[in-house]
């Protein structure tokens, strides 16, 4: 179901102490809130999610999120981290496919549309990235690798399972550089996902899907971004590293 959502991406930042007193801070801040409408999704490095989870505790609008995972059950995969482990801990959301894991770790579209798969077989949430370097953006070519991108990521899916899916666009040139996509530029390539959705599947199903957006989002910027018809929250890295910032992103809804 669509819904508004503040995912804070941790990535391979932050010790444990670190990550607890972040942790703590956020949930204090977030349960004095009076929305919660909006998921609150926290994605900290896999040694991190037993104690966020158990600050967490059961707060009904606060997710604890994976950054990756692997798509065997179990096995020979030395440094690896199954979907069971992961749910074991309370996980329920797993990113999949930031830029990042394509750019460095050479994860492909149809490795990607596996791991989803594999998600959503133990029934979590896979939060599916998508986006585009300058080059790409600079040359035009940006709406066909974006289309490639959820076609071949997400297409092989049901109609009632790419439901269960949150997808976030995240320009590789406005992650972590200061550079903000506008919010009519992330309005134009979220309508444009929603709509090879409505083609593929029907109107019903896109107006189920929470899209993100992810790139430099800031207090300052979230709200105009967040206003925009087809941007249903954000996947925030380095502002969700501050408790204050990333708890006036959730308020910018
Ligand atoms: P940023 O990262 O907010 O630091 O730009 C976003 C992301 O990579 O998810």
């Amino acid at each position: 179901m669509r819904k508004n959502i503040a995912a804070g991406n941790w990535k391979m930042n932050l010790t444990i102490e670190e990550g607890n007193k972040l942790a703590s801070e956020i949930v204090n801040m977030v349960k004095d809130e009076a929305n919660t409408e909006t998921q609150v999704i926290l994605i900290p490095p896999f040694t991190h999610l037993t104690s966020v989870k158990s600050l967490i505790g059961s707060s009904k609008n606060i997710f604890l999120g994976a950054q990756n995972c692997h798509t065997a059950v179990s096995g020979a995969y030395t440094g690896e981290t199954s979907l069971a482990m992961l749910e074991s801990v309370g996980t329920t959301h797993v990113v999949v496919g930031h830029s990042e894991r394509r750019e460095y770790f050479g994860e492909d579209n149809a490795l990607l549309a596996d791991k989803v798969k594999v998600i959503l077989e133990k029934g979590l949430t896979p939060i599916y990235c998508c986006g585009e370097k300058l080059e790409t953006r600079e040359a035009d070519a940006h709406f066909d690798l974006i289309k490639a991108q959820i076609v071949e990521g997400l297409f092989d899916l049901s109609a009632e399972d790419i439901q269960k899916v949150v997808i976030a666009y995240e320009p590789v040139w406005a992650i972590g550089t200061g550079v903000t996509a506008s919010a009519d530029q992330a309005q134009e390539m979220h309508a444009f996902i929603r709509g090879l959705i409505t083609e593929q599947y029907s109107l019903e199903v896109s107006a189920e899907i929470s899209i993100l957006y992810g790139g430099s989002v800031k207090p300052g910027n979230a709200q105009e971004i967040f206003s925009k018809e087809d941007v249903d929250g954000g996947l925030v890295g380095g502002a969700s590293l501050q408790s204050r910032d990333f708890t006036d992103i959730i308020k910018a809804f």
